[in-house]
């Protein structure tokens, strides 16, 4: 069953089309994978899924709904964990769960139970009432994830989830995403790491310039294609991910 419909899905800034009408499907309680460089259009797809911003034109259905005029409906059921951290520095770990539940209209006591749930499934039970400035970048990408699952959505979005993090943290990412997924939510991702890719989706999209290059599950792209997931990569969009890594580190990824 589709979860996710899109069909000519098209986003332009100005004179820049950045997704350039594009179709896919996503089924229910896959793990799907949206890989490209940098400027691909991965992160404009994504704000198209879950609301943010309208297509210019071409169609996008989630749970069966039209985007444009069912959006609030579509948000209360999606978890979104951002590429960049928009967390309130002001408010505490914990603060910073329960004032974002009041956007889905849970009572406060019911709020900040669920909160403490979710920080025990993110191990960050101890830092409870620490400042969101004094946790580390494992910490703050578990800190929202936590946050995309306040309101239990059947789609979790999850832009960069593991950039810049060590390869520690990122299992740790990673681990919890698996059980999530066990539990039958359906993923959305995107990531610059192959490897990731390979072993957690089911299928990926490969973009480069707003447009979708292939659709396909990993284990058939590296047999189509031959190598691994990254010699995939780097023969469709002509990028090597070990040159572009290397340049952009330290830099913030956009
Ligand atoms: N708000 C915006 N205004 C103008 N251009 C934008 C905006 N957001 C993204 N873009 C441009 O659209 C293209 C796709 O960006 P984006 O979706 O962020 O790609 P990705 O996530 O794959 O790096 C890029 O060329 C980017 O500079
Ligand atoms: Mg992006």
């Amino acid at each position: 069953m589709n979860i996710i419909t899109a069909a000519e899905l098209t986003k332009s800034y100005g004179l820049l089309t950045a997704v350039d009408a594009i179709n896919f499907e996503i089924r229910k309680g896959e793990c799907f994978g949206f890989l490209g460089p940098n400027g691909a259009g991965k992160t404009t797809v994504m704000g198209m899924i879950y609301c943010f911003m309208p297509p210019t034109s071409g169609k996008i259905r989630v749970f069966d709904l039209d985007t444009t005029k069912e959006p609030s409906k579509i948000k209360s059921r999606i978890g979104v964990m951002p590429q960049d951290n928009n967390l309130d520095p002001d408010l505490s770990v914990l603060e910073n769960l329960i004032v974002y539940a009041r956007y889905f209209d849970l009572p406060k006591d019911q709020s900040e139970r669920k909160a403490r749930e979710l920080l025990d499934f993110v191990a960050l039970e101890e830092k409870v009432n620490v400042n969101i400035k004094d946790l580390s970048g494992g910490m703050t990408r578990r800190l929202l994830l936590a946050r995309a699952l306040i309101n239990d959505p059947e789609i979790i979005i999850l832009d960069e989830p593991t950039t810049g993090l060590d390869p520690r943290s990122r299992h740790d990412v990673w681990a919890q995403l698996s059980l999530l997924k066990a539990q039958g939510i359906t993923l959305l991702v995107t990531t610059h790491y192959m490897e990731e890719a390979e072993q957690m989706c089911d299928r990926v999209a490969i973009m480069d310039s707003g447009k979708i290059k292939v659709i396909d599950s990993p284990s058939h792209l590296m047999s189509r294609y031959g190598g691994n997931l990254e010699d995939v990569y780097l023969q469709l969009t002509g990028k090597d991910l070990r040159v572009h890594d290397m340049s952009l580190q330290g830099q913030k990824l956009t």
